[in-house]
């Protein structure tokens, strides 16, 4: 069987301790079907490989060459950070001086130099935890649990970017970036409008590990606006 397409290395930090915790989220039921395509897809195979937990980090790995998304020592908040994978690119990306705040009612192995909080987004008691800390980059891979009728999904993706947009305002520091997935439909155009005023530059975007079929994007804020910052008619 062909390795399929080139792909990055992207574990260049083999430091980080619980980087070869590779292994299944706990408890899913996944058809036969699934499983024979997972175990073709070359991106599944190269996240088992190289310990990255997800294929899910491949998406950000390129959305952070992309958009320069990470600087070293950059503080980072990771929304739907169950089973880890983007954590640890973060992690990876922001070397020992950053650091990494899981959020996922899901488990996260330990990662080191990785908090995590189980707690939803939508849990008042998230903003508690999180309290006095300003991130460089908040993203959220959330998705909702899949009801089967698209437009209710689609509904649910954008109210979860919209609930992590929310914790932008008090968490994301003056000129960071935001990192959200959301649902391709016909809501995003109104979202992406409200994104847009808050900050320089917003683009959506489809990274190759992105399945074709998924209608899953990703929308990026580049440059945070809070609204002291804003001018008038700005
Ligand atoms: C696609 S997975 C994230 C994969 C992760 N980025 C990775 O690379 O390993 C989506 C996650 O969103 C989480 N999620 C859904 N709704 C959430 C919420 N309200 N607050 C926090 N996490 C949520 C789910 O529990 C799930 O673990």
């Amino acid at each position: 069987m062909s390795d399929g397409p080139e792909l990055p290395e992207i574990a260049r930090a083999d430091g980080v301790a619980g980087f070869s915790y590779a292994r299944e989220a706990t408890g899913r039921r996944v058809g036969r079907r699934f499983l024979s395509e997972r175990r073709r897809d070359p991106y599944y195979r190269a996240a088992q490989r190289q310990g990255l937990r997800s294929r899910a980090a491949f998406k950000l790995d390129t959305l952070a060459e992309r958009y320069h998304l990470f600087r070293p020592g950059d503080a980072v908040l990771d929304l739907g950070a169950a089973p880890g994978g983007w954590s640890i690119v973060a992690r990876m990306r922001v070397g020992d001086r950053g650091s990494v705040v899981a959020v996922d009612p899901r488990p996260v192995d330990p990662i080191d130099g990785v908090d995590v909080i189980r707690r939803s987004v939508g849990d008042p008691h998230l903003s508690l935890r999180l309290a006095g800390r300003r991130f460089d980059v908040v993203m959220s891979d959330m998705a909702p649990s899949i009801s089967g009728a698209y437009s209710t999904d689609h509904a649910r993706s954008v109210d979860l970017a919209r609930a992590a947009f929310g914790l932008c305002a008090t968490f994301l520091k003056p000129r960071g970036t935001f990192v959200v997935k959301v649902f391709a439909g016909d809501l995003i155009p109104e979202l992406s409008k409200e994104f847009e005023e808050h900050f320089d530059r917003l683009v959506r975007t489809k990274p190759p590990a992105s399945r074709e079929r998924s209608s899953e994007m990703y929308l990026v804020g580049l440059g945070f606006r809070p609204p002291a910052l804003r001018g008038p008619g700005s």
